[in-house]
């Protein structure tokens, strides 16, 4: 094997704000806009919201901190680093990680693509009247396909210059735009006239709803998503660390930033839906299904529509704030999978991001042109495979490194008692308690696994 290290430097952050932003813009995505909201509203407004949470503290931080670790102690790609650590009977879980990073970008670039459209078209002078059709024509087939190369060739330019001068820069600019713009619509949604019952439907509790087993996979589902675990995004971003922060204060800062952007979008989306009645349009209360990936995409523009050129402006804010959210979780997709070929095989940045990234346009093709092939591949590898990752994630650091992996952790917090109850946590929380939802996810799984089987033969 080539020393990779002989032959280039290896990136690092310039600062940790730098790092901080760029792994809150890796979590805070598409996932918290329209995912959330819709996850939300079908597992009862505020008992998901309290769910949500309690899954994001007991599992979703602790195993952030575990990827932090395991990524700064070893100063790799994921997926070197898994192998060397863990020894090669964990090699898979590293080419797991690739796989999941290929496979989401894959068709998360499509979804973002559709944002970029729409924030230009309503800058351009407004979206059709007829949003439903404006839908169908811009998000399959050709102009699909279109917007998602450019959003592409945007995700690769920024990660061939790396991770001080693409990500970091990216982030610094991307994220403070985005919570601008995000509180900003949230302020001009409470100004709407009818917007109480969207604030009552999406926070009135229905705590009987809080052991329901498909709203815990749910929640779980959409935890790992959003915080952009299972996968080694955050742990390839911890291996450009070189300083001894707190791993497990930042991991709580980077899930509360994640969480409170899903909770105002929250703010900003049932407003919305209410005050201009489009509740059955999005079919609130259906099963989350293939079929609402598009739904947000309709409701919008056809409520602010009645607004006129207010509306397209608050239309076009709405989508170039998207547009920026996707993008910072998409260099976080691209770079685990770039990483692992400079770490691992040796190669330039340049090369690798070009490469690879031409490799996954061509991946999201299918998405692009089949919503539902798209519905399937979130499903199967956006939630069925993160849990899988993060539960092998956490016996591999709860178990087979937790002598190492506690050093790392103390080096930047001292407190041994908080250190161990992070362990309990990694060794029996998240594992039993992961189990347990890939029980409960089996069937949709296999199910869009199917899918995307037929559908990508036909
Ligand atoms: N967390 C991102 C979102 O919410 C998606 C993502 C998943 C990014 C996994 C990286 C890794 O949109």
């Amino acid at each position: 094997m080539t020393d990779p290290a002989a032959t280039q430097a290896r990136d690092a952050w310039g600062t940790r704000a730098g790092f901080i932003l760029a792994a809150v813009g890796s979590a805070v995505g598409l996932g918290n806009m329209w995912r959330f909201s819709y996850v939300a509203a079908e597992g009862g407004g505020a008992a998901f919201v309290l769910l949500y949470l309690v899954l994001v503290a007991i599992i979703g931080i602790p195993l952030m901190t575990s990827e932090l670790i395991v990524g700064r102690m070893s100063q790799e790609s994921p997926v070197v680093a898994v192998k060397r650590l863990g020894g090669p009977a964990w090699a898979p879980l590293g080419w797991l990680f690739v796989f999941c990073g290929f496979g989401i970008l894959a068709y998360y670039s499509v979804i973002a693509g559709w944002t970029m459209r729409y924030a230009f078209d309503a800058l351009r002078g407004g979206l059709p009247t007829d949003a439903g059709a404006y839908f169908q024509s811009v998000a399959s087939g050709w102009p699909a396909i279109a917007s998602h190369l450019l959003f592409m060739a945007i995700t690769v330019a920024i990660v061939v210059f790396g991770v001080k001068r693409g990500l970091e820069r990216a982030a610094l600019i991307l994220m403070p735009v985005l919570f601008l713009i995000l509180v900003g619509l949230a302020v001009w949604a409470a100004s709407l006239p009818g917007g109480g019952a969207g604030y009552a439907y999406y926070l009135r509790p229905q705590l009987g709803e809080l052991l329901d087993p498909n709203i815990i996979r749910l929640a779980a589902g959409q935890a790992f998503f959003s915080l952009s675990l299972g996968m080694g995004a955050l742990m390839t971003y911890a291996s450009y660390l070189r300083s001894k922060e707190n791993l497990a204060k930042e991991a709580t800062i980077v899930a509360l930033a994640d969480f409170g952007v899903a909770f105002v979008a929250g703010l900003v989306i049932f407003p919305i839906i209410f005050n201009f009645g489009l509740e059955t349009t999005i079919g609130l209360g259906r099963e989350i299904s293939d079929n609402t990936v598009g739904t947000l995409f309709i409701a919008l523009p056809t409520g602010l529509q009645s607004l006129g050129s207010l509306g397209d402006i608050v239309v076009a804010a709405f989508f170039i704030m998207l547009f920026f959210a996707a993008l910072t979780s998409a260099i976080s997709l691209l770079e685990v999978v770039v990483s692992a070929v400079i770490d691992g095989w040796g190669w330039r940045r340049r090369s690798a991001s070009l490469l690879f990234g031409f490799l996954i346009a061509l991946g999201g093709i299918p998405a692009a042109i089949n919503i539902d092939f798209l519905g399937a591949a979130d499903a199967f590898v956006g939630n069925f495979l993160l849990i899988v990752g993060g539960f092998f994630t956490a016996i591999l650091v709860g178990y087979r490194l937790i002598g190492p992996a506690d050093a790392e952790l103390a080096r930047g917090m001292d407190n041994a008692r908080a250190r161990a109850v992070w362990a309990g946590f990694v060794r029996y929380v998240a594992p039993i308690l992961l189990l347990v939802v890939l029980y409960f996810m089996m069937p949709t799984a296999w199910q869009a696994f199917i899918t995307i089987v037929t559908l990508g033969r036909g």
